[in-house]
């Protein structure tokens, strides 16, 4: 076993040294945490960028230099310029297929790495989330395999990655990695997956996915202590849209959501996801619960068209800066980042507020 080194120190002066920033989803999922992870992830030269969440029943697409890539298990930060590791953190479930494929898509063999107490997921399970009715019909999962994986991983009957043969070269201690990363004062980034109205404890039960999803439980995902976090940024899409089955308060109707342009597709499932208005009321009980001291907000050129690909805040259109002046009021809270097109430099910086 490896040394967990000088841990006196890093308790006295990792708050000081250290930037750790958590990105997790303020709705129902497809937000666009992979684009702000993929700005955020040069904007701090990370050199770690570790994953949270329940698994591959999440897509994050990212566009890098124009190249767009659809990622459901190496995390988002493949675009960083200093990045040294990509690690999926021990509570993250993995598909050995779809992550061994990712790897060589993305050409980072030797970057991404998995901990030895990930939970695997075998094709039983994904036969059990493709035909069980009760997962099919009612909850409306993505059929990923990740709810019949876990139920596995409460009953500790679950195989773990260190017991699959082909993961070896993989395998990493993700929160060793992190800690020693933290010692080093190098920026670390935690990436959440779903959102916080998916949460098994908080969200729409039974219409959620198959565990908590808040900021707390990514940082447990990777082994990191709430007492190291700088910052939650929490990630809201100009629009509310849900997959699955489950409540979506003012949800509009398949007409009205193409008229606007909000259709979406999911990435994992192909199936269309259901649209509403930004709702405030879901978007401060999210806060709340991810004790969220930044916000972004994505898609601000898909309900203002004009707005795509600017950089600068005082360059919005008067109707889209009231918009948003009208949201930050009743949230109380200020978006830092605004996203104004698929690509990673398609973002408003306005950290410094
Ligand atoms: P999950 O982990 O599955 O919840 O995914 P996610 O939050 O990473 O979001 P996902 O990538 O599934 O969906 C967001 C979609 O919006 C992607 O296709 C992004 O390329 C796109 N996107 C993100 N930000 C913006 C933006 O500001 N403008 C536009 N036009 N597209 C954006
Ligand atoms: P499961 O997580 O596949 O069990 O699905 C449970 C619910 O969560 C379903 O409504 C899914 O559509 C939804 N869900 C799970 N992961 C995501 C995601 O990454 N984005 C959006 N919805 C998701
Ligand atoms: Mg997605």
């Amino acid at each position: 076993m490896r040394k967990i080194r000088n841990l006196t120190k890093f308790n006295k002066d990792f708050n000081r040294n250290c930037s750790v920033d958590v990105i997790v989803g303020g709705f129902w999922g497809d937000e666009g945490k992979g684009k702000i992870i993929s700005y955020l992830v040069n904007k701090r030269q990370a050199k770690i960028v570790a994953k949270g969440g329940v698994g591959p029943n999440a897509g994050h697409t990212i566009v890098i230099n124009g190249t767009e890539f659809k990622l459901r298990m190496v995390p988002s930060g493949i675009g960083g310029a200093n990045v040294e590791k990509l690690l999926i953190g021990p509570g993250v479930l993995v598909n050995p297929e779809v992550l061994l494929k990712e790897i060589e898509l993305t050409r980072t063999k030797g970057k991404t790495f998995l901990d030895p107490q990930c939970g695997i997921i075998s094709p039983e399970h994904i036969k059990i989330d493709t035909t069980d009715k009760h997962l099919t019909q009612i909850v409306g999962t993505s059929g990923a395999g990740t709810g019949p994986a876990n139920q596995d991983r409460i009953r500790r009957v679950l195989g773990l990655a260190r017991d699959v043969e082909e993961l070896q070269p993989y395998l990493l201690d993700v929160p060793l990695e992190l800690h020693e990363a933290l010692i080093h004062h190098e920026p670390i980034l935690i990436e959440g997956t779903q959102a916080t109205h998916l949460s098994l404890w908080h969200g729409t039960y039974p219409f959620v996915t198959s565990k908590d999803v808040t900021a707390s439980s990514i940082c447990a995902d990777v082994g990191l202590g709430p007492t190291v976090v700088t910052d939650v940024t929490l990630v809201f899409k100009a629009y509310v849209t849900r997959v699955g089955e489950g409540p979506l308060p003012n949800q509009l109707s398949e007409e009205e959501t193409r008229r606007r342009g909000w259709d979406e597709y999911g990435t994992v499932t192909g199936r269309p996801r259901r649209a509403a208005p930004f709702n405030v009321d879901l978007a401060k009980r999210s806060i709340m619960l991810n004790g969220a001291t930044k916000l972004a907000l994505t898609k601000l050129d898909v309900v203002f068209p004009s707005e795509a690909g600017k950089n600068d805040y005082d360059e919005l259109g008067k109707e889209a800066k009231n918009w948003i002046v009208e949201i930050e009021k009743k949230i109380k809270m200020n978006f830092h980042f605004i996203g104004t097109g698929p690509g990673d430099i398609d973002i408003i910086d306005r950290e410094e507020l």
